[in-house]
């Protein structure tokens, strides 16, 4: 099939790229490098051995998209592009909604206009909101406590009225647990420009020196050691789940919601200690206040996707992080 990949030179989206190619699909990548290095694009190709096409633009501007689904003869599209830094968010709540929103919305339009019926959206688990019941599973209430989260689903409400105006379309949305970790080759990861805010980019720069310890938001919290638990899924992992999803959308119509993680929730002291373990090196650490809006623990149910999708995250934790290492090197 030809895919679309929005916001396919970020993070989740060039590692789906890589899967979806493996198996045989012709991607083309659409990108305004707000969030992103063109350099992804080369490592691609060193990856694929092949050049993926990539047009550079923004997923707002309705008649590049048109232009771009009838070109390539896009058969489906996959949904990355957006801005999903939560902090940000609150700072500035109109860009979230314009990119995130008007971007969706925008894309359903070009989409419309060129008869395509397919779309996987990029959602969160960020939409549950603190859990009222763990695993969380797609039935579990949605309440956004950010601004990013509430983007995320107003979304999801759009492609719920969108999906049931028009039977023939197929809608998936995949809410991500915690996706961490990189491609095997390591030519292409997580970089996040500045001081990271998510754990696993904070550990790896402590693990090279370039920041002094790992502040930990809180150890007083109702789990096992008191620190924060989340549900890490390999970054690969997820690409596969992109992969299942669209030949899931060959054989279904209508509306559909999978969280995407492993079923299995690990404490922020567990993955210092399974990184100090893949790296050999020791990862100080400072025990500080609870970070303000972070849950206890937050992981998924996956029985769903298991069953529907045909998929399972395989990728432990000891190759989340030598991932991430390997990644450091080619950096
Ligand atoms: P990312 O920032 O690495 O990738 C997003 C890409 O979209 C970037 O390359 C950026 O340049 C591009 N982009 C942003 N706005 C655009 C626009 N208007 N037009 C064209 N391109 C645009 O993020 P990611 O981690 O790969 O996340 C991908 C998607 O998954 C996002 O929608 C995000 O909200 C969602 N998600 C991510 C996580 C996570 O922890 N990484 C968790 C849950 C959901
Ligand atoms: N943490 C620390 N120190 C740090 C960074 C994080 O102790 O320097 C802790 C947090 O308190 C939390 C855990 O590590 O307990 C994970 O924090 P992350 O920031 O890595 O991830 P979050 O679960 O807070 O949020 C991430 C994304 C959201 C997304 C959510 C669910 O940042 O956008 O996963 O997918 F919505």
């Amino acid at each position: 099939m030809n895919i679309l990949l929005t916001g396919g030179a970020g993070y989740i989206g060039s590692h789906t790229a890589v899967a979806l190619s493996e198996a045989g699909h012709e991607v083309v990548l659409l990108d305004n490098f707000c969030n992103s290095q063109k350099s992804v694009l080369d490592r691609l190709e060193r990856i694929l051995g092949e050049v993926l096409p990539c047009v550079e633009g923004d997923v707002r501007d309705t008649v590049l998209v048109t232009r771009i689904l009838q070109d390539y003869k896009i058969d489906a599209v996959i949904h990355f592009a957006g801005l999903k830094a939560v902090g940000e968010s609150f700072q500035k709540p109109i860009d979230y909604f314009d990119n995130n929103v008007s971007g969706t919305v925008n894309l359903l339009r070009a989409m419309r206009v060129s008869n395509i019926k397919t779309l996987i959206f990029s959602s969160s688990a960020t939409i549950y909101g603190v859990p009222q019941y763990l695993p969380i599973d797609e039935r579990h209430p949605t309440k956004a406590i950010n601004p990013y989260g509430r983007s995320k689903l107003h979304i999801e409400e759009i492609l719920a009225d969108v999906a049931a105006s028009d039977p023939s379309l197929c809608i998936v949305s995949l809410r991500y647990f915690n996706p961490v970790g990189a491609h095997e080759t390591g030519l292409i990861g997580e970089d996040p420009g500045g001081t990271p805010n998510n754990l696993m980019p904070y550990i790896s720069q402590v693990a090279l020196g370039k920041l002094l310890c790992l502040n930990v938001y809180g150890n007083d919290y109702d789990t096992p050691d008191g620190t924060g638990v989340r549900d890490y899924i390999h970054v690969m992992d997820l690409a596969d789940g992109h992969l299942a999803t669209l030949n899931f959308t060959e054989r279904n119509s209508g509306l559909h919601t999978y969280n995407l993680g492993t079923g299995k929730g690990n404490s922020v002291l567990e993955m210092v200690k399974a990184f100090e373990d893949a790296s050999g090196k020791t990862i100080p650490i400072n025990i500080k206040a609870r970070r303000a809006g972070d849950v206890a623990a937050c992981y998924a149910r996956v029985d769903k996707a298991n069953f529907d999708l045909n998929w399972k995250a395989t990728r432990n934790l000891q190759k989340i992080c030598t991932s991430i290492l390997n990644f450091q090197k080619h950096s």
